[in-house]
């Protein structure tokens, strides 16, 4: 019988598959060749497509000279890595966080240190700990609907960190590819707008209109995104200007408010779906509750390890993905992300009904 029914992903933080504006991207594939040809054909400043550098600085209003577009913003990491950090240099990150950070993070030899992260963003308490050991090169911080637990820092906590990179003199790197995917409320200040020439914002149209995009941007001191810039040129000349061609084309036609307003109403209802089904089928358990994003995430009761869930899930044909992956230096055991967006809201009730008679089976042969 287990082997008739779907299997569900609660796995990877994709975009839903109908969210993808392909056939509004077949158009502005034409138009960007014929309009720009050999423009966007050829290779160019290292920047990004210029006409696409200038649109997304009038967008963030920021000077052009700010700006860097790369293949992607985990790219934009990596720039980042090789410009700023040597073997040993200590990096900051939330405690979880976004676990291919970490991979780069590490292959550059860097100490990770995890501050541990709460519903409303970074225990301050913790990061002001951990700086009187340690003064980071850097701050690796997601301040909206996190990846992977979907808590979003509070602006009073903003304030705080950005007076303790003063204080202490260190970079902060704020990713942000999910701040504009915000289903209710309103948003809180950027690091960027706290403290320009402290931060390097990043986000990326990835969530916005499609990965295949392959694009990112980072706004920053004029200085290091120049040195940035010299990086990305020495990797690979310059991004995917065919990308960044029909990405500007669909942008100057005016696509991606409505794009944005399309996936609010296409997630919104996602997130309702997964929060009800949490009441319903887990009661009690510790679960984040996001305003926008693409994941919630929860803590499993203290005799359901996550290994042991998911091990267990799979008779139920509940894909689930390890907790431990996301945690810097430990803990997690009982951490699960949920990315919810590309499941419909029947298969996420469906998803969190096994995911709770799973629970239920591995407290009973505990
Ligand atoms: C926090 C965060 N940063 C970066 C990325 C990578 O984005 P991109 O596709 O722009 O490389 C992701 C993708 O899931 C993410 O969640």
């Amino acid at each position: 019988m287990m082997a008739e029914i779907a299997p569900i992903n609660f796995t990877r933080g994709v975009p839903a598959d109908e969210s993808l504006p392909v056939d509004e991207l077949i158009e502005a594939a034409r138009e960007a060749l014929a309009t720009h040809r050999s423009g966007i054909l050829q290779y160019g400043p290292s920047t990004g497509f210029p006409p696409f550098r200038d649109w997304i600085a009038e967008w963030l209003g920021v000077a052009p000279n700010r700006l860097l577009l790369a293949n992607g913003s985990l790219q934009l990491i990596e720039f980042v890595c090789l410009e700023l950090l040597s073997p040993g240099d200590v990096v900051f990150t939330e405690s979880p966080t976004y676990d291919r950070t970490l991979t780069l993070l590490r292959r550059h030899g860097a100490k990770v240190v995890g501050i541990p992260l709460e519903p409303d963003g970074p225990d301050i308490a913790a990061l002001e700990l951990a700086l009187e050991r340690n003064v980071p090169k850097l701050f690796y911080t997601i301040p909206d609907f996190q990846n992977p637990a979907g808590a979003t820092c509070s602006a009073t906590k903003r304030r705080r960190i950005v007076e303790l990179a003063d204080k202490y003199g260190f970079l902060l790197l704020e990713d942000a590819p999910y701040r504009l995917l915000r289903y209710r409320g309103t948003p809180e200040p950027t690091l960027f707008d706290l403290a320009p020439e402290r931060t390097l914002h990043m986000s990326s149209f990835t969530k916005l209109i499609a990965p295949g995009i392959r694009t990112g941007f980072l706004a920053g001191n004029e200085a290091l995104v120049a040195r940035l810039a010299k990086i990305a040129e020495d990797t690979y000349i310059s991004p995917g200007y065919l990308a960044e061609g029909v990405a500007y084309e669909w942008c100057r036609r005016g696509s991606l408010p409505g794009q944005i307003e399309k996936l609010k109403r296409l997630y919104s209802p996602r997130l309702d779906a997964c929060l009800a089904a949490i009441d319903r089928h887990l009661p009690g358990v510790d679960a984040t509750r996001p305003d926008g994003g693409f994941f919630i995430s929860v803590i499993l009761p203290p005799d359901a390890m996550t290994t042991a869930v998911r091990t267990a899930a799979r008779e139920r044909k509940l894909n689930l993905a390890d907790g431990l992956a996301f945690f810097p230096d430990g803990g997690g055991e009982r951490f699960l992300r949920l990315p919810f967006c590309a499941l419909t809201p029947e298969e996420i009730e469906d998803g969190i009904q096994r995911l709770a008679a799973t629970i239920a089976d591995v407290r009973e042969a505990a």
